[in-house]
């Protein structure tokens, strides 16, 4: 009988109880015991293990967030950290760990792969900035959310022929902002990927209202270098030219905790469900993700070092959708 583990480390994704139920099931039903870990990395150092059965993972299908606690931890970046955390691996015996995370966890979770030990992740966090997984779990339930504050503002902002600054998540990356752009109509983006000059933003937004529109809005990543904080200090400091009212909404964390979507729980069940199975085929050292429709193993290696790219013909389409 296999001994398993599975826990989630980095920014909590809504989907992240999904794919551990997965995983807890069908480990179980493959005859194997299955081990939680508390607070993610912390919780390995220390040994936080907690056995889990079919009856322990239920009714979190639909819950947010994650049962299992997770957590940012700087001790697990050292080899020291590293080294504990498989010590306590081996003494509760456990045989394959499952890492369900972010970019910054699968660095980790390739980590213990390099020093042998059998690890599967699984690529989970809203920012989608993840290599080998064109989806994340988490990605699709933050968009909704963050779209339904933009339809919100743009019926406020459009009363009073404001402009609106949002700005969303996506803390080197893009992707949310993109998306949430073009999926709320927005007038502008400002992402990490492409220089942003203020000037030229007033200028676009000047434009819109020239074209006949009552609004304009602006979806901004929090990674970029004119976040909603930086734009409304320089816009503040030249109002005379601005020729427009401006107002900023900052989403922050409110896009992470919500209740993960139809989309988000299947996506995180097939992964979960993946991942017990690569561990039964003795395929370790993947990243569990979603590749032309397919749940797919990449390398870890890879996971942990290539950068994913932004579709920059999405920025283009969304200049012209925008007109
Ligand atoms: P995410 O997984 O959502 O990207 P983080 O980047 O905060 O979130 O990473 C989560 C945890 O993974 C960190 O707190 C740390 O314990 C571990 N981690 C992050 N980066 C590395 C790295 N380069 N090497 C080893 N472990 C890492
Ligand atoms: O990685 C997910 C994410 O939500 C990023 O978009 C954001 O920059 C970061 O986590 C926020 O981290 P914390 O929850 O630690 O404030």
């Amino acid at each position: 009988m296999k001994r398993i583990a599975v826990l989630t480390s980095g920014g909590d994704a809504p989907g992240m109880n999904a794919a551990i139920r997965a995983v807890v099931r069908t480990g179980l039903d493959k005859g194997w015991e299955v081990f939680g870990v508390r607070q993610g990395y912390a919780g390995l150092i220390v040994g936080n293990f907690i056995p889990l059965k079919a009856r322990d993972v239920s009714g979190i299908i639909q819950q947010g967030g994650t049962v299992l606690g997770s957590a940012r931890c700087l001790e697990f970046k050292t080899e020291e950290g590293q080294l504990k955390a498989l010590r306590a691996l081996h003494q509760q015996d456990i045989e394959a760990l499952v890492v369900i995370g972010g970019n910054g966890s699968q660095k980790g979770a390739y980590d213990l792969w390099r020093m042998g030990f059998p690890v599967v992740g699984i690529a989970s966090t809203i920012d989608n900035d993840l290599y080998g997984s064109e989806v994340t779990i988490g990605v699709d339930t933050a968009l909704n959310i963050a779209l339904e504050a933009i339809d919100r503002l743009k019926v406020t902002a459009s009363s009073h022929q404001r402009a609106f600054l949002v700005e969303v998540m996506g803390r080197n990356c893009g992707y949310l902002a993109l998306m949430a752009g073009i999926a709320g109509g927005a007038e502008a983006v400002v992402i990490p990927e492409v220089e942003t000059d203020p000037e030229a933003l007033a200028a676009e937004l000047r434009s819109s209202y020239e074209r006949g529109k009552s609004h304009a809005l602006v979806v901004v990543a929090e990674g970029a270098k004119y976040n909603a904080e930086g734009l409304l200090q320089y816009f503040q400091k030249h109002r005379e030219r601005l020729g427009f009212e401006l107002r900023a909404t900052t989403l922050g964390h409110v896009q992470r905790g919500g209740a993960p979507s139809a989309y988000d729980r299947l996506l995180a069940t097939r992964m979960g469900a993946a991942a017990t199975e690569y561990i039964a085929r003795g395929e370790y050292g993947l990243l569990m993700g979603l590749v032309k429709g397919e749940i797919t193993g990449t390398p870890l290696e890879e996971a942990a070092h290539k950068k994913k790219e932004l579709d920059m013909r999405l920025l283009r389409l969304a200049e012209v959708l925008a007109k």
